[in-house]
């Protein structure tokens, strides 16, 4: 089996799936800035390690947090296990630096797999290449350390090996001891820290080995900005099994130069901050992210939706009553985002497809005045529905469409005046049952 049909193989629930939950959870939920607070501030290593002292979640109940998930229609989740400040939320033989170490005692990565794996969803482990406060990784002069410019840490030398070392050893620890996990999502790749940096061939064994099945965002060699190899038509040891990208749906989906499509998820936050940020107050709302799932999935790929819990383990109300309004929609219309890719028909103007097989999802996101104009698809209609409700659609050809051949029409019912409204609706789906060409 080539690296392409491998991954293909691997990848095949993802592509299926289409929606997952990200968690963003750390010590940055106590300053509530943001999760590159350490950063941006320029917060030297002991100050932020006061946030260590005080961490304490006794709201912390993954139970709830994946009945949640599944409720919103997720099929998968993935938890920052350490992002970039170095705090870890698992027990690692390898750092004090680690929830077991504070007030909660708990490993709260166990938990979490343990809780979603009973609902039956797909567990996947974040992990940050960078480390703000190993004592190995570069702090004065690199470029995102909170320390890059703290004049005292001049000169001090550091062992990069040695923090490989750890850092092996960290994913070794987190593919061997919570049983089978489904996602690694690396984060990230920069200048002078990319790919074999990492002593990546290496990293990229160790994990096969132990969890032949998992798929691998492609980070280890690109970021947000670039996707790396796996882009190409021969992608390298580095290049995971799918693209990653942050805040943006690709135009067109992604594809190799030769058109081999690339298996890809965006993630997105629901404000404009990953880790909890009480005082961002633009929320995105449950139609946008209704509509922008269905987008990717038009265009062949997933959505990862972050939430934000506080510090204390809590996922805020108003991204509870998001994901809710999500899941409510989704529990009516699954059917149109599992399994579903994109359509052999253009994208219509009212709306988008989706399809699976010979089921077509007409995504009905604009009002219609009359029957709405299929084009493309005289003859080959065998019957429409509603999806929500299995209501059926008239097919039919207006007395004033004569002009428009090769159009058939759908709507509601009779008469052919009948319009779409969207006023309730965030986006009404119609299964249209294709027949065979010809
Ligand atoms: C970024 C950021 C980060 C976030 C991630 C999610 O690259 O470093 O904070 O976790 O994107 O995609």
């Amino acid at each position: 089996m080539n690296i392409i049909e491998d991954r293909e193989r691997r990848t095949a629930w993802f592509s299926k799936d289409r929606f997952g939950m990200f968690i963003h959870w750390g010590l940055y939920a106590i300053p509530g800035r943001g999760e590159w607070v350490q950063r941006d501030e320029q917060i030297n290593q002991d100050k932020y390690a006061e946030y260590f002292d005080e961490w304490n979640p006794t709201h912390y109940d993954p139970v709830k947090w994946a009945k949640m998930a599944k409720q919103a229609g997720m099929k998968y989740a993935i938890l920052t296990t350490k992002h970039h400040e170095g705090f870890c939320l698992f027990d690692s033989a390898y750092t004090d630096y680690k929830s077991t170490n504070t007030k909660c005692g708990r490993d709260l990565v166990r938990e979490f797999v343990d809780a979603f794996r009973a609902e039956g969803l797909k567990v996947g482990f974040y992990y940050s290449l960078l480390d703000w406060h190993h004592p190995d990784y570069p702090a004065y002069g690199d470029m995102y350390h909170g320390d890059r410019n703290n004049k005292a840490l001049m000169g001090k030398t550091h062992n990069f090996e040695n923090y490989l070392t750890y850092l092996h050893n960290q994913v070794r620890e987190l593919m061997t001891n919570y049983g089978k996990i489904d996602i690694l999502w690396f984060d990230f790749s920069y200048k002078g820290h990319m790919g074999e940096d990492w002593h990546g061939t290496e990293l990229v064994k160790l994990v096969k080995s132990l969890q032949p099945d998992i798929i691998m965002n492609g980070r280890l060699e690109a970021n947000g900005e670039n996707y790396g190899s796996v882009m190409t038509d021969e992608p390298n040891v580095f290049s995971g099994d799918f693209a990653s990208p942050e805040m943006i749906i690709p135009p067109a989906g992604l594809q190799t130069p030769s058109g081999m499509d690339v298996p890809w998820e965006a993630c997105f936050t629901l404000n404009n901050n990953w880790g909890y940020a009480p005082n961002d107050k633009q929320h995105k709302n449950p139609r946008q992210i209704i509509k922008k799932l269905v987008e990717c999935v038009s265009k062949n790929g997933n959505m990862l939706l972050n939430v934000s819990p506080t510090a204390k383990g809590d996922i805020p109300q108003w991204q509870q009553d998001v994901l809710g309004t999500v899941g409510n929609w989704i529990r009516d219309n699954g059917d149109s985002i599992y399994g579903c890719g994109r359509s052999e028909f253009p994208k219509p103007e009212w709306g988008r497809y989706t399809q699976n097989g010979n089921k077509l999802y007409a995504h009905i996101m604009e009002e219609s005045i009359g029957a709405v104009a299929l084009p493309g698809l005289k003859g080959r209609i065998e019957k429409a529905r509603r999806l929500s409700d299995g209501f059926e659609m008239v097919t039919m050809t207006p007395w004033v469409a004569k002009e428009f051949p090769d159009c058939e029409f759908i709507n509601y019912g009779l008469p052919e005046y009948f319009s779409f409204t969207t006023d309730e609706e965030i986006d009404t789906v119609i299964e249209i049952t294709l027949k065979e060409e010809g």
